[in-house]
């Protein structure tokens, strides 16, 4: 009888918690970042970043009306999107109807990610097969995601895949560099970078990548500021422990998102609006967010 209870008490205890993470996994944080950039020309002072992470639409579109909620609270000047729009290729049209409803400010730009490249799960045998890449730690980045890259670039949306454009914000010369996925190795930052990777003076830089190891490149040194994704905060934490897992080198298991130094490159790493995998999040809401850029206040 005493085991039976004990049986009953821990299915109990175990469906609450799954409860409560399947509930965390939609309550999003709407998260404001300062962060105090030396290099920072003059016009870009108070920058205002809406930056969208690892949103993992599915193909039925049931977080979207969530996410363009939670975009009209915030205030921001320009849109920067670090990958990740889907869960698999199937999610494709979520995701262009999603940034094509975003009020771009000064513009959208974006990198891509690993799941823009997945085939969407289909039947048992995709379920399978979906386990053991689970298991394995990695899925094949198989689909081509062009259609999807030219379906954002008819939109309006500047996409970069290892390549760099020219912006001016305030007045000032600003360099945006965008690498491919470096979790699946397809990152170019030499590329990305092309003649400005030795320009001197060198022109002031925010990098986008999806992973934040796409940071640890040695050229990343001459970029003071990244924006990132891809860890999702590790999603789950486990407490007084931090996140098993995180599929990145450059973050700990206590610090798996947040604004940090990763060499001489301030990152932000976003937990993302998202889930992969299983549609649950424990000790790590979502979040959509802004990063403000500002010079460091002088010391008095
Ligand atoms: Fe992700």
């Amino acid at each position: 009888m005493r085991l039976r209870s004990l049986i009953g008490a821990s299915l109990a205890l175990g469906a609450g918690a799954a409860y409560y993470a399947w509930r965390e996994s939609k309550w999003i944080d709407l998260t404001e970042t300062v962060m105090e950039v030396p290099e920072l020309p003059h016009g870009l002072e108070g920058l205002r970043i809406l930056h969208i992470s690892d949103t993992h639409f599915p193909a039925d579109g049931e977080s979207l009306p969530r996410f363009l909620n939670a975009v009209r609270q915030l205030r921001y000047d320009v849109v920067f999107g670090t990958g990740d729009y889907v869960e698999s290729a199937a999610g494709w049209p979520v995701a262009v109807e999603a940034m094509r409803r975003i009020e771009p400010g000064l513009g959208i730009y974006a990198v891509i990610g690993g799941h823009e490249r997945y085939r969407a799960i289909e039947g048992a045998g995709g379920g399978a097969a979906w386990a053991r890449d689970l298991i394995l730690g990695r899925r094949p980045a198989d689909r081509d995601p062009s259609p999807f890259v030219e379906a954002l670039r008819e939109s309006g949306i500047h996409v970069l895949i290892n390549q760099s454009t020219a912006v001016e914000i305030g007045g000032e010369p600003v360099r945006l560099v965008g690498i491919d996925d470096a979790y699946h190795g397809l990152d170019d930052l030499p590329a990305a970078l092309g003649e400005q990777g030795t320009d001197s003076p060198p022109s002031f830089k925010i990098l986008l990548s999806h992973t934040p190891d796409g940071v640890l490149h040695p050229l990343a040194r001459r970029i003071p500021v990244a924006l990132t994704g891809h860890t999702h905060g590790g999603q789950i934490r486990v407490p007084f422990y931090g996140a098993p897992v995180r599929h990145a080198r450059s973050v700990s298991r206590k610090r798996p998102a947040g604004l940090m130094w990763i060499g001489e490159t301030q990152t932000y790493v976003s937990r993302g609006f998202g889930t992969s995998g299983i549609p649950l999040r424990f000790g790590c809401r979502p979040e959509l967010g802004v990063v403000e850029l500002r010079r460091p206040a002088r010391p008095l």
